[in-house]
């Protein structure tokens, strides 16, 4: 009897166990336990070209905007721009009510910057989402963008940054909680083929680069429980927090409820000065940074803008908040969607 109930009880740990690994295999995966996927680190080198130096400066300033992330912003001067003389040098950002995490500082400064990491531990960081210390990093950082950065472009950004001035600031770690921490390690990815420089056969597909290296769909797609919302690509209702009280991203689709009656001098405004008509933009927009772009970068952003699915989605943050049923936000206009 005894014997026949230990092989019972072991028939039913073996198919316990076979059902636990295909509920995790097809569910989280097996990241959250086993470590975020790594390559090793190379010892390649990026030669400082002054092509390289003239497009980093370009890239990192304008349309990656690294230090709107990396310095506390200046809220009295208009776009809040990173306080000058700290570029780069770091910022923790409990204004966003994540107090845990930290963008560190990317200055130079060999101490307390990245002036003693080497380049491919900064290019792995960049695309592949593995800090210097092989931890996973949180996808706010936006690796999981960069990850079609082309190889000539990620060159650039760290060629630059070797010669950004040295901002001696000490920050913390990131200590992103619990079980956070676990299922963030699903999101890097190594980088191991060669990424091709960007296709610019049209004003569209350059667009598509631009967009995807501003980032534009991580704010303007709005999100439920850290997912975005299916079918509200580019429709807004992510919200930001500015000193004065939360703000929500705008609907860009070309809807007549996005900026479908824009022509392309309203858009390149918009960028350029953070101004739709008489209507200035909250800083959240990160204007100050895309501003810098090219006339043609911006005209082709906007091409590329015009292509995507429009959807009908209200806001305006002039009005006060409602609840929106669309993003799951409040926001003003909410209560009409
Ligand atoms: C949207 C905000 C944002 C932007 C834009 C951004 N970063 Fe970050 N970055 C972060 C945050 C937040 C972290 C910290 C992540 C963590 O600790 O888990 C980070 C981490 C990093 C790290 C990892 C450091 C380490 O610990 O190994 C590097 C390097 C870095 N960023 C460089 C850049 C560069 C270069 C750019 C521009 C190409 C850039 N970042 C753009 C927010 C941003
Ligand atoms: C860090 C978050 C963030 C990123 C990244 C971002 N935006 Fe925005 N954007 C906002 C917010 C917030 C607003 C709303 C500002 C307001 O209402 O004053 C906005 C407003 C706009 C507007 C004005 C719409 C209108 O008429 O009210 C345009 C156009 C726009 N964004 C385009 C873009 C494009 C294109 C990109 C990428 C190149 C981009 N944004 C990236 C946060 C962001």
């Amino acid at each position: 009897m005894a014997r026949r109930w230990k092989k019972f009880a072991s028939i039913i740990t073996l198919a316990v166990i076979a059902l636990v690994t295909l509920g995790i295999t097809f569910t989280i995966g097996w990241r959250p336990i086993i470590g975020a996927k790594q390559r090793a680190l190379t010892d390649r080198k990026f030669e400082a070209t002054s092509q390289r130096l003239a497009r980093g400066e370009y890239l990192v300033n304008g349309v990656l905007g690294c230090f709107g992330c990396h310095t506390d912003p200046d809220w009295s001067k208009p776009g809040a721009p990173p306080a000058a003389g700290r570029e780069g040098s770091g910022h923790v950002w409990s204004d966003q009510m994540m107090p845990w995490l930290i963008a560190p500082n990317i200055t130079s400064d060999k101490e307390t910057g990245v002036g003693g990491w080497s380049d491919d531990t900064l290019a792995r960081a960049i695309r592949e989402g593995i800090g210097h210390d092989g931890r996973a990093l949180f996808p706010i950082m936006p690796y999981p963008n960069y990850r079609w950065m082309s190889d000539e472009d990620l060159a650039s950004v760290i060629v630059y940054l070797r010669i950004t001035p040295p901002v001696r600031n000490e920050m913390a770690t990131t200590k992103i909680p619990f079980p956070l921490n676990r299922f963030i390690q699903a999101v890097p990815e190594p980088v191991t083929a060669p990424v091709p420089a960007l296709d610019q056969s049209t004003p569209v597909a350059r667009g598509a680069y631009l967009v995807r290296m501003a980032s534009c769909d991580d704010c303007h797609t709005p999100q439920e429980n850290g997912q975005r919302i299916p079918g509200m690509h580019f429709a807004g209702g992510y919200l930001l927090y500015e000193p004065k009280g939360p703000v929500a991203s705008a609907n860009i689709t070309p809807a007549p409820s996005g900026i479908g009656y824009y022509n392309e001098a309203t858009f390149v405004r918009a960028l350029r000065e953070g101004k739709v008509g008489a209507r200035p933009l909250h800083a959240s927009m990160p204007w100050y940074f895309y501003g810098k772009m090219t006339d043609d970068d911006l005209k082709s952003i906007f091409a590329y803008l015009q292509t995507v699915k429009p959807v009908r989605h209200q806001l305006d943050n002039a009005e006060p908040p409602t609840y929106c049923r669309l993003c799951k936000q409040r926001h003003g206009m909410g209560a009409t969607n």
